[in-house]
């Protein structure tokens, strides 16, 4: 069995390529990647001593090599993670998550359709749901919730979503789609909220919280969204949508204070900074489906899942200081230099 993982390099895709080489020692897990500023080859170094692992550095969206590597390759399963992930660099520039997040999803199909696959898989998003509102904890979204989506980040995923459902009705190819809420764990790019918290805690300076801090987000483990996307690619029904989270939500700032207690920070260090433009109030997921139909249940509790992740980020400060240095300090400046 050969799987295609796109966008190996970064966060939830590294976490799956050492998913799946563990648990199937007899694959052979091909990453492709075309190392953008989320993609750091010292994530794979592990992973690059495993014979049974390969490495391309190939944009999805390069038609050509994307064609070459299938028939090089011969893969029965596509994995795509491959995309722009952050919501407030869709905001300042749309562009590029088009043609990654939607167009490159489209390449991928067409070498499936051109070269025969068993399963095609789109790793997607909560976001495409919207938002929930604060006042209402008894709504969550679930797979008949209508797409209505809010930054150019969901859009493009919401597309991409469509396009996969359009490439199942019309050329039958055997699609599964998975609907994640927010991950957090090891390798987590520290532009995103947790690893930002922590990195900045360990650097004593400012925790940026936006708004009012009040929005809520669900937060699952990476490993068992990981678990999982396995699980829909063993026994997951094809043409079918699932939704995957593990009813943990809360709020932002009670994770950034909950940061604070673990590194030994004072609370001061939490500074309101402005609004994210159209910031999605709260994200609620439904996991009933995956839960009766394929038994999926996530195993790490919060308490213990962030306690690891600060572990982490403790043991590799290699990893992140190294991300810190580089381009980084200029999106930094950027995004978080005068907002007010
Ligand atoms: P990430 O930004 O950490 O990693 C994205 C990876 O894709 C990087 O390695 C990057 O180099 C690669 N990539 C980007 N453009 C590419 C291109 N054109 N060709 C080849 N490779 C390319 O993202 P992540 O947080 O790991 O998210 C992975 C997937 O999971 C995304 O599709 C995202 O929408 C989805 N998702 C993320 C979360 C979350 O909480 N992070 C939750 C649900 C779903
Ligand atoms: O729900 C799944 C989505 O989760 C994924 O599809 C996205 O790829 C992933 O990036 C994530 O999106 P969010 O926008 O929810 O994650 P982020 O870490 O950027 O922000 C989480 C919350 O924290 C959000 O309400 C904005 C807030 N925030 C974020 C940052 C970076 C702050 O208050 N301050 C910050 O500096």
């Amino acid at each position: 069995m050969t799987v295609i993982v796109t966008g190996g390099a970064g966060f939830i895709g590294s976490n799956f390529v050492y998913h799946m080489l563990s648990a199937h020692p007899d694959y052979r897990i091909v990453c492709v990647d075309c190392l953008t500023y989320a993609g750091n080859m010292s994530t794979l170094a592990e992973a690059m001593k495993n014979p049974n692992f390969a490495f391309y550095k190939t944009d999805i969206c390069d038609r050509d090599g994307i064609y070459e590597i299938f028939e090089k390759e011969h893969p029965q399963v596509v994995v795509n993670f491959a995309a722009e992930s952050h919501v407030d660099r869709s905001i300042e520039n749309p562009d590029v998550f088009l043609r990654t997040n939607i167009m490159g999803t489209a390449v991928l199909m067409d070498a499936c359709r051109k070269y025969g696959i068993d399963r095609y898989h789109q790793v997607s998003t909560d976001e495409v749901y919207g938002d929930l509102p604060l006042d209402r904890p008894d709504l969550f979204f679930t797979e008949q919730t209508p797409i209505h989506t809010s930054s150019p980040y969901s859009s493009s995923k919401a597309a991409a979503d469509l396009l996969v459902l359009a490439y199942h009705r019309t050329y039958g190819l055997p699609v599964t789609i998975s609907r994640c809420s927010n991950n957090y764990g090891p390798y987590h790019f520290p532009e995103k909220l947790i690893p930002l918290m922590i990195a900045n805690c360990l650097n004593d300076k400012p925790l940026p919280v936006y708004g009012k801090g009040e929005n809520v987000r669900d937060w699952l483990y990476v490993a068992d969204h990981c678990k999982a996307i396995d699980l829909i690619l063993q026994k997951g029904k094809v043409g079918e949508v699932y939704n995957v989270g593990g009813h943990n939500e809360m709020t932002n700032i009670d994770i950034v204070k909950l940061i604070c207690k673990e590194l030994g920070k004072p609370e001061s260090l939490i500074t309101y900074v402005a609004d994210r433009k159209g910031h999605d109030m709260r994200y609620a997921i439904d996991p009933t489906k995956i839960h009766t139909e394929l038994g999926w249940l996530p195993e790490t509790k919060f308490a213990d899942g962030i306690k690891m992740t600060i572990k982490w980020y403790l043991d590799n400060k290699d990893w992140w200081q190294t991300i810190l240095s580089g381009e980084y300090k200029d999106y930094y400046a950027r995004m978080y230099g005068d907002r007010k």
